[in-house]
């Protein structure tokens, strides 16, 4: 069953028209990346499927239901959860006080505690320094605190721009697995990464996008395989 259905999406900054139809579909419990070369409109394409993208026109169906225009809000109720390219987190506040940010806007926010408990246990560098501020994290480790915030209200669908760009490859090794567990809890995942043979090997399907448009889709081992499509389309 689809829990994401992308159907022919436009978006456009002022006058430059920067997704062209894009249509894409994400089952439950996939993980699915997107991989393209720099300004090929993939984190356009999340940023308008989470509504941070003004002029658009499609469909976005999320668990059967149109979500284009709801409010921001609605999303994350329904269970959607973006982690962005730049790390949204609060760099003055303590790592236990940002991931409690997360908890907010979301139906686990009763269950403070236990949520903090078992994202530290999924997250030993974090629960080293849950009373640490959180300019005082590595790169990295700022990345995890992203991710961590994100998956406090236990999302269905995550959505990840890039978390590995710019991390040392232990940290790298680290994030993989976890997405790699993230999925066999049932959470459905959409990637998208320049760590192109890292994202194939977590994900079933994956997508390429070139100047706004999805120029192929396929199974990620035959893509992995794929190396005239790498190279012409996943160079940075
Ligand atoms: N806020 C903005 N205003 C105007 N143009 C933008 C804006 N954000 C992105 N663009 C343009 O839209 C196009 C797609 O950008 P986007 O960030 O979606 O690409 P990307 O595939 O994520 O690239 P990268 O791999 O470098 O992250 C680019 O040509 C970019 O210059
Ligand atoms: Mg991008």
């Amino acid at each position: 069953m689809s829990m994401l259905q992308v159907k022919d999406l436009n978006a456009w900054y002022g006058r430059s028209h920067v997704l062209q139809g894009v249509s894409l579909d994400v089952g439950q419990g996939e993980a699915v990346c997107m991989i393209g070369r720099n300004g090929a409109g993939k984190t356009t394409t999340l940023r308008t499927i989470m509504g941070l993208v003004a002029r658009h026109t499609g469909e976005v169906l999320f668990q059967g239901e149109d979500i284009l225009n709801e409010p921001i809000h609605h999303r994350f109720t329904l269970g959607l959860a973006y982690v962005p390219e730049e790390r949204r987190i609060v760099p003055g506040l303590t790592v236990q006080e940002n991931l409690r940010l997360g908890l907010v806007a979301s139906q686990n926010r009763n269950r403070e505690a236990e949520v903090i408990d078992g994202i530290a246990e999924t997250f030993p560098r974090l629960r080293e320094r849950l009373g640490q501020t959180a300019d005082t994290l590595s790169g990295g480790e700022q990345q995890m605190l992203a991710i961590a915030r994100a998956m406090v209200s236990e999302p269905r669908f995550i959505m990840l721009d890039e978390p590995s760009e710019g991390i040392m490859p232990i940290l790298v090794d680290e994030m993989f697995e976890l997405f790699t567990r993230m999925k066999a809890k049932g959470t459905t995942i959409l990637l998208v990464e320049q760590n192109v043979a890292r994202a194939l090997e977590v994900a079933d399907r994956a997508y390429v996008m070139d100047q706004g448009l999805i120029i192929h889709s396929g199974n990620a081992k035959d893509l992995l395989g794929d190396k005239e499509i790498q190279e012409r389309y996943c160079a940075v």
